[in-house]
């Protein structure tokens, strides 16, 4: 299940979660190496070559790309063919659908930086993305280049890389509305200074909204215009969620060192099952209706569950991950509310795990820590 090894640099940091330009530092080299494409200013590869990074592929010498994203192929040349466009990009979404996962890919693959990150929350300032000042130099020297502390927005515009904008859509409008000037004009006026900064070509902007959160009519039709939108959809298929589930587990129990487990193939299986049937609110077979839960059930949270499965498994079980380990953490991801969703997930586990053959450990195990 663990398809690669953490580079020496990495490793010998010990961070938490390094970034994706770090992690995949190897195959970034390796792409360049290759990359006999054009390549639009400032990129460090080319748009084939971010592509064949996004989705995984194999080099002439035989260097194994892995895939990060998991889905349709178009998309991904749809963003970044946005990106070598003078348009910017909004990968819009259900939660859980790998937007902020690509945004950030993308970057790393184009600018070799994905750290020019602005996280929008409604606490937002315009500051965030334009620029403020460190007041200490500003009352004691006056408005100066010195004392003027640059936004990430602002940073990649002077060096023409690839800026981020998490969860656009909670970002009060006039504080979005300082995207609108950056986006058209390509310039940030600084008019304490008398001056402005233009933006250097390779420069662009990758938003990400839930569609979950609050609508995307949240954002002004005046901006949303500057964007081209591309939409992340659900895994199409349970193969398809499957190895989404099984490649992010196996890279998530590396870096934190997680015991090898073996035989998680069935349980991510039957996970990404429980979770496909509720969501679609019908038995796989169309036979049985179900109620669906509250709360999202992507592939983020069926990560998650087995993620901590594999802990339990590993620390305080025989090293094999058996359905009990995976029973709470089900639970939880499910049952968020504790009326509605207890009903629900009650529902599915008498009329549905409980007949199916080869479903009896996890049936039982579910029971014992239903709520
Ligand atoms: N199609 C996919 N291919 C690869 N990984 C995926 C896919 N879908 C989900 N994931 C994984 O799911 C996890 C969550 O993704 P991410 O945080 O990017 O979701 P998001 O869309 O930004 O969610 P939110 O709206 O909650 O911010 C990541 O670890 C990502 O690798
Ligand atoms: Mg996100």
């Amino acid at each position: 299940m663990k398809e690669r090894t953490l580079t020496a640099t990495v490793e010998a940091a010990g961070l938490l979660r390094p970034h994706a330009e770090q992690v995949y530092a190897g195959e970034l080299a390796a792409l360049a190496r290759h990359d006999d494409g054009m390549r639009p200013p400032s990129w460090r590869l080319s748009p084939r070559a971010v592509v064949t990074y996004l989705l995984g592929g194999e080099l002439a010498d035989g260097t194994v790309i892995t895939p990060k994203y998991v889905g349709p192929r178009r998309l991904m040349e749809v963003a970044v063919a946005t990106l070598a466009t003078d348009r910017a990009l909004l990968l819009l979404g259900v939660p859980g659908t790998a937007k902020t996962w690509v945004s950030e890919h993308l970057a790393a693959a184009v600018s070799g930086d994905s750290t020019l990150l602005v996280q929008g929350t409604s606490g937002t300032a315009e500051e965030a993305i334009r620029y403020g000042w460190n007041y200490a130099r500003l009352l004691a020297e006056g408005p100066s280049r010195a004392a003027l502390v640059p936004s990430p927005v602002m940073t990649a515009m002077a060096e023409g890389r690839v800026a981020r904008v998490e969860e656009l859509t909670r970002i009060p409008s006039d504080v979005q509305d300082a995207l609108i000037t950056i986006l058209s004009e390509k310039a940030l006026p600084v008019p304490e200074l008398r001056t402005e900064v233009q933006a250097v070509r390779g420069f662009s902007v990758i938003a990400t909204a839930n569609d979950r959160d609050r609508g995307v009519n949240d954002l002004s039709s005046a901006l949303r215009r500057r964007f081209n939108t591309v939409v992340l959809p659900l895994p199409a298929s349970e193969d398809e969620e499957v190895d989404i589930v099984t490649r992010r587990v196996g890279q998530l129990g590396l870096t934190l060192e997680l015991p090898e487990v073996p035989s998680a193939a069935e349980e991510i299986r039957r996970v990404v099952t429980v979770f496909r049937e509720l969501r679609a609110g019908v038995t796989a077979d169309q036979r049985t209706r179900l109620k669906s839960p509250t709360g999202t059930l992507s592939p983020a949270e069926a990560i998650s569950v087995v993620t901590s499965g594999i802990a339990l498994a590993a620390h305080f079980g025989d090293g094999v991950l058996r359905a009990a380990d995976i029973a709470a953490g089900i639970t939880g991801a499910i049952v968020k509310d504790p009326v509605s969703d207890a009903g629900v997930w009650t529902e599915y586990l008498e009329a549905v795990a409980r007949e199916r053959p080869g479903w009896a450990d996890f049936y039982r195990a579910c029971r014992e820590v239903a709520p």
